[in-house]
């Protein structure tokens, strides 16, 4: 393990264009619960109201029952609310340099990377803290949700307002997917998969093709995923301590 670090802050030090995948698992040292897995928010899967979480958080459900889906927006608002960027999400930002791009594509909603000073983060799942009108787009960017009646109303046209979030059963933001596209033609030196399952398609077919291409893919993550057979170093440490030992290995 000693040698990957040597090995992985050799080609960090190096490195002119770095991609960062990251999900729950980076801002779970911020101490927001994860999705899935020993540190997640919902026990099984499942909500108190007896539903799968993929279910209550789905654009179906937003549509047929707001209440309940806002219910669930509040409660992953709250477990955000106040919350600050921890070492990962430091030493991404400290990465980038005149010489250096680095890009960020995130699952996470919490606007952490960008608190923590990224600034080419590509947001897959929106942002929780831009709130949308879903009638006339009309959009706001609050702080907290606190004192938000329970089915917000949008200032402008008074049609319901909604997290600028990706729901399940929802597409991606066209704009965020076409920089992300752009990005990965430019091609990177090395690629990091950080804290995230890799379960949706957009967020391993990047580790994948990389991989293909003979790009070094980093894994960091406590648990195996689908992707880490194809990292060619991986790091079951948690996200921060490991980054932080990585940037301490650059030009040792
Ligand atoms: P998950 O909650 O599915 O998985 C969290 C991952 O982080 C797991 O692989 C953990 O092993 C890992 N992990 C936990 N603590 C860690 C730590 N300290 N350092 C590093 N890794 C750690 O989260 P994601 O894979 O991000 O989608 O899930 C992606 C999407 O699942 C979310 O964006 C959300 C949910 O469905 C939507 O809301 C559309």
């Amino acid at each position: 393990m000693k040698n990957n670090f040597a090995a992985v802050g050799r080609l960090l030090e190096s490195s002119k264009r770095l991609l960062f995948i990251t999900g729950a698992g980076v801002s779970a040292e911020s101490k927001i619960p994860t999705f899935r897995g020993a540190t997640a928010a919902f026990a099984d899967g499942m909500t108190e109201d007896g539903m799968p979480f993929e279910e209550v958080l789905s654009g179906t459900t937003f549509r047929a029952n707001p209440t309940l889906a806002w219910k669930y927006l509040f409660k992953l608002e709250q477990s955000i609310r106040g919350k600050t960027p921890n070492a990962a999400h430091r030493v991404m930002a400290a990465l980038q340099s005149p010489r250096r791009h680095v890009c960020v594509a995130t699952q996470n909603i919490d606007g952490l990377h960008q608190q923590a000073g990224s600034r080419v983060v590509l947001e897959l799942h929106g942002n929780i803290r831009r709130v949308i009108c879903t009638r006339c787009q009309y959009s706001d960017y609050r702080e907290t949700f606190e004192g938000m009646p329970p089915l917000p109303r949008c200032p402008r046209c008074d049609a319901m307002a909604r997290p600028d979030v990706v729901l399940y059963e929802e597409s991606l933001p066209v704009l965020v997917l076409e920089s992300f596209v752009r990005e990965q033609e430019r091609g990177f030196d090395v690629v990091f998969s950080v804290g995230t399952t890799s379960l949706f398609p957009y967020v391993s077919q990047p580790i994948w093709s990389a991989a293909r291409r003979g790009v070094p893919v980093v894994e960091i993550n406590p648990e195996r995923t689908v992707i880490s057979s194809l990292a060619n170093y991986r790091f079951a440490g948690p996200a921060g301590e490991t980054l932080q030992q990585l940037m301490r290995e650059m030009g040792t």
